[in-house]
């Protein structure tokens, strides 16, 4: 799961896949394009937002994305066109590539960028919520399927 700052959008597309699958099965992780926030826990926005629904996030800590992440993970979703393309840019072949996915493609709600929250109020955090929990029960129900 991949944003800008990995503070507020993909932590919690972490936390909320996180808790949709089958650990011993699906590793799940994020990350930020830029390298703003390292080491920093989550947004206290996407904290509390994550606790409403029964997910705590707030043990995560940010990182920037790097070139290995295109070998551990098999797939790799961004919020946004402008996360997407600074995924591209970096990636060296198709096959890599081929793993970066708009997170919203995963549904059909006729959106397909979450939007960034980090300068509006809270409402914007719950509107992010229900667009990255859609997203997540349908990879949930395809990782169920089809393995
Ligand atoms: P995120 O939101 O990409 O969802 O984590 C942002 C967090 C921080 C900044 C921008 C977006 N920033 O500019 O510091």
């Amino acid at each position: 799961m991949v944003c800008l700052g990995n503070i507020c959008r993909s932590p919690l597309a972490e936390g909320i896949l996180e808790a949709k699958v089958d650990p011993k099965h699906v590793i799940v992780d994020s990350a930020g394009t830029a390298g703003y926030h390292i080491g920093e826990p989550p947004d206290e926005r996407s904290v509390q937002v994550a606790k409403k629904y029964g997910i705590d996030i707030s043990g995560q800590r940010c990182r920037q994305f790097v070139i290995d992440d295109f070998s551990r993970f098999d797939r790799i979703y961004v919020m946004d066109h402008s996360n997407y393309q600074a995924l591209v840019s970096q990636a060296t072949t198709a096959y890599e590539k081929n793993k970066i996915k708009l997170l919203l493609e995963e549904t059909d709600l006729g959106v397909v960028e979450v939007p960034d929250p980090y300068y509006g109020g809270r409402d914007g955090f719950e509107k992010v919520y229900a667009l990255i929990n859609s997203a997540c029960e349908a990879i949930a129900r395809k990782i169920s399927t089809d393995g």
